[in-house]
């Protein structure tokens, strides 16, 4: 059998008259996989990213066979503990009233009890397995982190001093564009507590933090970075004026992460005042399209914050081939903060058909921290001259 039917068998169901229900009754192999997939969630995910209540609940979704192949219809490629949980949170927040709710800080405001979540959360599921399964089998998992501006900052003014002209801004993989707006918010940097930058902004109804690990700081940012255009780029722009994908998108953030919450719903509200262009495609292959649109007095800046890990090879290949092409006529700054365990945030300079990437920083990929390296980091050669 082929790899792609082994992994479910879809079971179709007439039920009530003229409703088709699609049930999955996954295979033994996709069991093992999904369970494996919900036991590193519990284990090094959840934990990582400081959420006791997914890493709780993760760890009894692995040992349940009901709730494992609820999760089991989700999209081909989609992560099941991301989707089985924005599924249940959104409708939460959408306001389906249950014991559960008191386990997620963003929606009772409060601790969570000490009681296990657990059972409440198999309820809910079961409950409303009609409802939640609808949200996976038709909704797919997208983020949009808006505190990684903390790592745009310091790298956006250094391009500013360099060009001594506007920014001219390109994101790859903008989701709903929120951190093309980074000049909206104030920022504040801190070591052991102790306050050492900070960026104010009057308008920033949005304050974004990053701790700084080891003893480099990021170089002050001047007063002012000014922008000449804002333009992002994804396969599926988010159009947050749309509430109900403001709702999915706040569904994805985890419980506890209440600061996440509501700097989305803050940075949503900031992009009334500032819009920005969001345009749906392909980046490896409609890049070169928008590099040609931005204005020619500006200072060319592409940029990505954990976007790139989704493009395959290739397609990353034809970015860079379009950024080298494109510095034949105009200078490109690239700053990407991209990778794993940790990222890595990097500028790379494209210079008459070349590039050239200096390792600027190691950050959380949240951009909750940031270990600057120090002046003397060594720059690399990334292509030669074609
Ligand atoms: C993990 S999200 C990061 C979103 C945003 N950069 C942030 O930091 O909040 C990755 C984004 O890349 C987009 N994406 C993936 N492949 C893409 C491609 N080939 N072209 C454009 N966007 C892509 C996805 O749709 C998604 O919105």
């Amino acid at each position: 059998m082929a790899a792609r039917t082994s992994r479910r068998l879809r079971v179709v169901i007439m039920c009530p008259p003229g409703v088709l229900l699609a049930a999955v009754v996954p295979s033994y192999e996709a069991v093992l996989v999904l369970r494996a997939a919900f036991e590193q969630f519990a284990r090094v995910e959840a934990p990582e990213l400081d959420s006791p209540t997914y890493a709780e609940l993760a760890a009894g979704v692995a040992g349940d066979g009901e709730l494992l192949a609820l999760a089991a219809q989700r999209q081909d490629g989609q992560p099941a503990p991301n989707m089985l949980f924005g599924a249940v949170q959104y409708l939460l927040l959408r306001g389906v009233e249950h014991p559960l709710a008191a386990h997620y800080p963003i929606l009772s405001g409060a601790e969570p009890p000490p009681e296990p979540a657990f059972p409440l959360f198999r309820a809910f599921c079961l409950e409303h397995r009609e409802a939640v399964g609808e949200l996976i089998v038709t909704r797919r998992t997208q983020t949009q982190v808006v505190r990684r501006c903390t790592c745009l900052l310091p790298v956006f003014g250094q391009v500013f001093r360099e060009a001594e002209t506007p920014l001219a801004l390109i994101d790859v993989g903008a989701s709903a564009g929120l951190n093309l707006n980074f000049d909206r918010y104030a920022y504040r940097y801190r070591r052991a507590g102790d306050e050492i930058l900070r960026w104010e902004r009057d308008v920033a109804g949005v304050e974004l933090e990053a701790d700084l690990r080891g003893p480099g700081t990021p170089p002050p940012p001047p007063p002012e970075i000014p922008v000449a255009s804002r333009d992002g780029i994804d396969l599926n722009p988010i159009d947050l004026g749309d509430a109900d994908e403001l709702l999915w998108l706040r569904a994805l953030i985890w419980p506890e992460h209440m600061e996440r919450h509501a700097q989305l719903v803050d940075a949503a509200a900031e992009l009334k005042d500032s819009p920005v262009r969001l345009h749906r495609g392909d980046a490896s292959r409609d890049l070169p399209h928008l590099l040609e649109r931005v204005p020619a007095e500006a200072a060319l800046v592409v940029y990505s914050t954990i976007a790139l890990y989704q493009i395959p090879r290739e397609g990353r290949r034809r970015i860079t081939a379009a950024l080298e092409a494109r510095s034949r006529e105009r200078p490109v700054w690239q700053v990407a903060l991209e990778g794993v365990h940790p990222p890595s945030l990097t500028l790379t300079r494209y210079r008459d058909g070349a590039g050239e990437a200096e390792l600027l920083a190691r950050a959380s990929p949240h951009g909750w921290w940031i270990e600057w390296r120090n002046p003397q980091a060594r720059r690399r050669r990334v292509r030669r001259r074609t």
